[in-house]
């Protein structure tokens, strides 16, 4: 398939190869392809700017987030929850009529001189939020209560960890659940429709402080039953 990412982040570049290396044709999605394959600056975590990282691959398309909006038979969105709405707006997400948007976006209030903590949405979710704002779009959350590392691999964790789907159309979950399930997941629980997403989204005011605790060592949570 036609996989859009828009964010040329971890998230992005994680989910880029991840979706490739499953044989899906990838357009990464950014504000300025050109400035960003030319920013090779460390991001704030010391890792490679984002032109580092893709002059080194080979085979990603990247192109503006209108672009990646059109390219894409399902998107991903991989941007900062804070600015998601003003991407898809670039992206003239409106005029690209019923596709699928995985949305493994947090919308976190940063904290200076540390990790955010706060959730910046009291009520509501992000992935309601974009739903209510593009119609047009069958929104899916998921993916968004882990590391990014595990997203594509989650043999990365011991077990039989957990990932959510939320979303109001059944179609829409069922491709995203064959993706997930293409990438090795196994417990895959169905929240249902979009508003499903605020119980996701606030598993993050857990999941940053155990990230706190843990550290990098990569970790999921897993739903016993
Ligand atoms: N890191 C993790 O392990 C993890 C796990 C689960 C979920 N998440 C979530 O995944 C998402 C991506 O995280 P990330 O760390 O990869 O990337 P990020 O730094 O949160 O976001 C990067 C993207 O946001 C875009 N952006 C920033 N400001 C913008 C603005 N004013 N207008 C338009 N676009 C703007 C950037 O655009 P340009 O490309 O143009 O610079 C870039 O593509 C976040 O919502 C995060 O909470 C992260």
């Amino acid at each position: 398939m036609k996989i859009s990412i828009l964010g040329t982040g971890m998230v992005g570049q994680n989910l880029a190869l991840a979706f490739a290396a499953k044989g899906h044709d990838i357009m990464i999605g950014t504000r300025d392809p050109a400035a960003s394959v030319t920013n090779t600056a460390p991001n704030a975590y010391g890792q490679p700017g984002f032109g580092t990282w893709y002059q080194a691959q080979s085979g990603l398309e990247l192109g503006s987030y209108h672009q990646a909006m059109v390219f894409g038979e399902i998107i991903i969105n991989a941007t900062n929850g804070l600015v998601t709405l003003e991407v898809l707006k670039q992206g003239q997400a409106d005029k690209v009529g019923s596709k699928i948007l995985i949305d493994v976006a947090n919308k976190l209030q940063p904290v200076a001189g540390g990790m955010p903590m706060a959730l910046a949405n009291d009520e509501g979710s992000l992935g309601e939020e974009i739903q209510t704002a593009f119609p047009n779009l069958r929104v899916v959350k998921s993916l968004s209560t882990m590391n990014t590392h595990i997203m594509g691999n989650p043999a990365l964790v011991a077990g039989d960890s957990s990932v959510f789907i939320a979303g109001n159309d059944s179609d829409a979950k069922a491709v995203t659940r064959a993706l997930l399930v293409d990438f090795g997941w196994t417990d895959i629980i169905d929240l249902g429709d979009i508003k499903g997403a605020r119980g996701v989204e606030m598993m993050m005011a857990i999941w940053l402080r155990l990230w706190g605790v843990i550290g990098n060592t990569p970790f999921n949570f897993k739903i016993v039953r």
